[in-house]
C-alpha cells in the first residue's frame, strides 16, 4: 500500500503528472498489466442528483477491487438533504448540515464521493464547488467529486483514457468541443473538464459555441496555459464550420449561457436563437475534402452520456462507426478504480501475466 493522496474535486487539485499517472494506471488495469486491491476499504457515495454511469462504475469498480460502497441518495425517500452555508438558520429544505454529515460519514468510510450539480443561481457560487469544498473541509477522509457544479473530473479522466486509446499520442491533435442544443440549461462541469482533459494531453482544443455560450474565461485561461506547456492550445470560436474543419475528435455537449446564468427565460431565448444548426450530423465528422471510403477517415464522436438523441446528435452519428461513447462509459470504471487506488493508497501488483491474457478480473 502507498501513501494516500488528498481530496480530488477537479483537475487543478492535482499536478498533471499525478493525473497522467491515474490514466496510465487505468490503462494497465484495463489491459491486465496491473491488479489493484482496496483491502476491504469502504467508499461512501453521496448523490444529490441522478446518475447511471457514475454510480454503476464506482459500485462495480470498487467491488472488483475487493472493497465495498455505501450509496446514499438525497431527496424524497433517501437521506437528508444538506445545507453547506455556515451560520444560516436552517429553516428551508435541508434538514442536516454538511458539518455533521461529513464528519459522521468519515467514521464509516475510507473516502467520500459527492455529486452536487450547479444550483444555477449565481455562477460565482457554483464555480467554487460550495458543497464539495464544504465536504472536503469537514471530512476526515479524502473527498472526491462525482460531478460538481463546475467540474466533472472523473469524466475528464475517462475521456483522457479514451482519447489515448483511440489516437495513440494525442499531442497536437485537434479536439473540437461543440455546444449542442438541449431543452434545458445544463451545467458547465463536463465542458470544463473536457477542455482540461484535452489540455492535459497537449491537444489543440477548440471550443465551438454560439456567442452567448462562452465558457468561464479564467478556467479557459488556465487550461490554455496547461495545454501550451504540453504542446497544445485552447481556443474558442462561434464559427462552427471553421472549428470542425480538420477535427480528429468532435465532442458534443450542451451547457448554459454564462451571460444570463440563472435567468431561465433569457437562457431559453439564447438557446432558441442558437437553434438546431448546432445538432451534430454525419457531415460534421467528414474529413476535410468531403466523404471518404478510407476506413478510419473522419472525426471520432464523443459524448459523456446521457444524451438526447436527435437533439444533441443525430442517430446516424451516435450509432455510427465513429462513435466511441460506450468506450468512454466503460473507461469511467477503469479510471475510477485507478483514482481510488491512488486516493486511498491501495495496493497495485504487476503480475508477470502475459498482456494478452486479458483483464485479470474476468
Ligand atoms: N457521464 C455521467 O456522469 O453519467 P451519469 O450522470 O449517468 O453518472
Amino acid at each position: 500500500m502507498s501513501e494516500p493522496l488528498p481530496s480530488f474535486l477537479g483537475f487543478p487539485d492535482w499536478a498533471p503528472e499525478r493525473l497522467l499517472d491515474v490514466v496510465d494506471l487505468a490503462a494497465d488495469l484495463k489491459g491486465g498489466r496491473a491488479r489493484g486491491h482496496l483491502g476491504g476499504r469502504v467508499v461512501v457515495l453521496y448523490f444529490m442528483n441522478p446518475s447511471l454511469r457514475t454510480r454503476a462504475s464506482l459500485e462495480a469498480g470498487v467491488a472488483r477491487l475487493g472493497g465495498s460502497t455505501v450509496t446514499l441518495d438525497a431527496g424524497a425517500g433517501g437521506v437528508w438533504g444538506l445545507e453547506h452555508e455556515d451560520g444560516v438558520p436552517m429553516l428551508g429544505g435541508p434538514a442536516e448540515h454538511v458539518r455533521e454529515a461529513a464528519r459522521v460519514l468519515s467514521r464509516y468510510g475510507d473516502a467520500i464521493g459527492v455529486r452536487a450539480f450547479a444550483r444555477f443561481k449565481r455562477w460565482e457560487e457554483d464555480r467554487s464547488e460550495p458543497l464539495l469544498r464544504a465536504f472536503a473541509r469537514h471530512a476526515t477522509v479524502p473527498v472526491f467529486s462525482l460531478e460538481g457544479s463546475c467540474r466533472h473530473p472523473l469524466q475528464g479522466l475517462a475521456d483522457a483514457l479514451t482519447l489515448r486509446e483511440r489516437l495513440g499520442d494525442p499531442r497536437g491533435k485537434k479536439l473540437v468541443l461543440t455546444w449542442a442544443p438541449h431543452p434545458k440549461p445544463l451545467p458547465m462541469a463536463v465542458p470544463n473538464s473536457v477542455v482540461e482533459a484535452g489540455a492535459l494531453l497537449g491537444m489543440r482544443v477548440t471550443v465551438a459555441r454560439p456567442p452567448e455560450f462562452g465558457l468561464d474565461p479564467e478556467i479557459m485561461a488556465a487550461a490554455r496555459a496547461l495545454a501550451r506547456a504540453r504542446g497544445g492550445d485552447v481556443e474558442e470560436t462561434d464559427d462552427r464550420a471553421a472549428a470542425l474543419a480538420g477535427a480528429e475528435v468532435v465532442y458534443a455537449k450542451s451547457w448554459g449561457a454564462l451571460g444570463c446564468y440563472g435567468d431561465v427565460e433569457q437562457e431559453a431565448i439564447a438557446r432558441a436563437r442558437a437553434g438546431a444548426r448546432w445538432t451534430v450530423r454525419p457531415a460534421d465528422l467528414e474529413p476535410a475534402g468531403g466523404p471518404s471510403d478510407q476506413p478510419g477517415a473522419g472525426a471520432l464522436f464523443m459524448h459523456c452520456l446521457p444524451v438526447r438523441r436527435n437533439v444533441v446528435v443525430e442517430d446516424a452519428v451516435l450509432d455510427g462507426p465513429r462513435s466511441v461513447v460506450v468506450q468512454q462509459a466503460e473507461n469511467r470504471m477503469w479510471t475510477a478504480q485507478a483514482l481510488l487506488l491512488r486516493l486511498l493508497g491501495g495496493g497495485v501488483a504487476r503480475p508477470a501475466a502475459r498482456p494478452d491474457d486479458g483483464p485479470l478480473y474476468a
